[in-house]
């Protein structure tokens, strides 16, 4: 994909739908009594390896015009699940297979099978579960087994690895407590209270006791994650609006990084849609500031950090970011990989174990990015190149079809 600058930038942006919350809506009402329709469902790459995976388990999931309707099958069958790119469904459904008592094996492609899996298999062995992964990685295999309910602690701070676990507690005799030391995204347990589970959350803890799912309607909000280019787009070259996004305040840490760097955004037109708050965000070019992020804001921006170093790269002075770690393990090496891509474009960013050290310059001349088949890296690459003096090429630039189809077409 060939990638030329632009002066300026300005645009309305209809931006599709959330990623983490489609996977949800699909996984949990699949396994719910009744049946359900979700519009504004992300039909990417990532989810629909998570409705394949839940049709194999023998719930039915259509998907037509956009609209996935889903029937839930409250008994599931054993299955062999391809879980694609996706971590998220990996991981999700260790613990919900687990908590199903059903047995699988989850495979995926050569990145997903390069990901940790001990961080979920582990915790899930204290409830009971019969969980084998090979040398910490997919195919992991989980095998029927009884649970009893526990009282875990998330290591690493993981919507993931939490949601497993809450998932496995449903199915889990008695009561379960699941700790984590920061807050990550909370989608899981919005959209498992509002199916009827009993879950109470009570700060950093969550309580949930064994419980069954009745089927909810779904109308999934846009996709912060993905707006983020839009919205560096705005704050780099002209100004623009997303609509319709998902501002839930477990994932809007880039707003707290436009406050620190002094971009002008504006929220507009806030309302809470099935449980989550959404709005408008309109962002106007600023002149950027250096920032420095430490690890607690980590999870509630964890998948802007690519497109957050651009801004960087363009910000003046040294703009320090640590407590990253958790991008090592992402779809490509996502401390290399940005790294990598921005000095490529003319950039100066160093690396560290846990983050970037980056030196913000008036312009980056351009050129041609590999962005190692990484979704996240290939748009913050488009957006870094649309802002560049000479533009230049995206090599499989296809990859963004993982979570952001239309992504070009959109940028067009
Ligand atoms: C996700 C959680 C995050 C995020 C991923 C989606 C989710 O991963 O990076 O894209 O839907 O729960 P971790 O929870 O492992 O940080």
């Amino acid at each position: 994909m060939k990638i030329l600058p632009r002066k300026s930038f300005t645009g309305e942006f209809a931006i599709p739908g959330d990623k983490s919350i489609t996977h949800r809506a699909i996984m949990f009402n699949a396994i719910a009594e009744g049946e359900a329709d979700i519009t504004g469902a992300l039909l990417g790459e990532d989810c629909l390896s998570t409705a394949a995976c839940m049709r194999a388990l023998g719930a039915k999931v259509e998907i037509e015009e956009g609209r996935v309707h889903v029937c839930g099958a409250e008994t599931l069958q054993d299955a062999s699940l391809d879980c694609g790119n996706s971590g998220t469904t990996m991981r999700l459904l260790m613990g919900l297979c687990a908590g199903k008592r059903v047995s699988v094996t989850l495979t995926g492609d050569a990145s997903l099978s390069k990901r940790p899996m001990e961080r979920v298999a582990k915790p899930l062995r204290l409830f009971g579960a019969d969980i084998h992964t090979t040398q910490g990685c997919a195919p992991v295999t989980v095998r029927a087994a009884k649970l009893s309910g526990r009282e875990v602690d998330t290591a690493s701070a993981s919507a993931q690895v939490k949601s497993a676990l809450l998932l496995a507690a449903l199915g889990a005799d008695g009561e379960s407590f699941v700790h984590e030391s920061v807050k990550t995204r909370d989608h899981t347990e919005r959209m498992l209270a509002a199916m009827g589970a009993d879950i109470r959350v009570l700060g950093n803890m969550i309580r949930v006791k064994k419980s069954r799912l009745k089927c909810c309607d779904v109308e999934v909000p846009g996709d912060i994650s993905s707006a983020a280019y839009f919205m560096a787009l705005g704050a780099l070259l002209g100004e623009t609006l997303c609509k319709n996004v998902g501002v839930n305040p477990t994932r809007t840490g880039i707003l707290t990084v436009f406050d620190k760097m002094g971009v002008e955004y504006r929220i507009e037109n806030e309302r809470t849609v099935c449980g989550e708050p959404v709005a408008d965000i309109r962002v106007k070019k600023s002149g950027l500031k250096a920032i420095s992020l430490t690890k607690e804001i980590m999870p509630s921006l964890i998948d802007e950090l690519p497109v957050i170093a651009v801004l960087c790269a363009f910000a003046e002075g040294e703009s320090v970011i640590s407590g990253a770690e958790e991008l090592r393990i992402k779809e490509s090496d996502r401390i290399r990989t940005t790294a990598d891509m921005i000095n490529g474009l003319g950039g100066d960013v160093m690396t560290r174990a846990d983050g970037f050290v980056i030196r913000g310059k008036s312009s980056l001349a351009g050129g041609n990015v590999d962005p190692c088949m990484d979704h996240r890296i290939a748009m913050s690459a488009a957006v870094a190149l649309m802002a560049s003096e000479k533009g230049g090429e995206i090599k499989n630039a296809e990859c963004v079809n993982i979570s952001f189809p239309g992504f070009y077409d959109m940028l067009g």
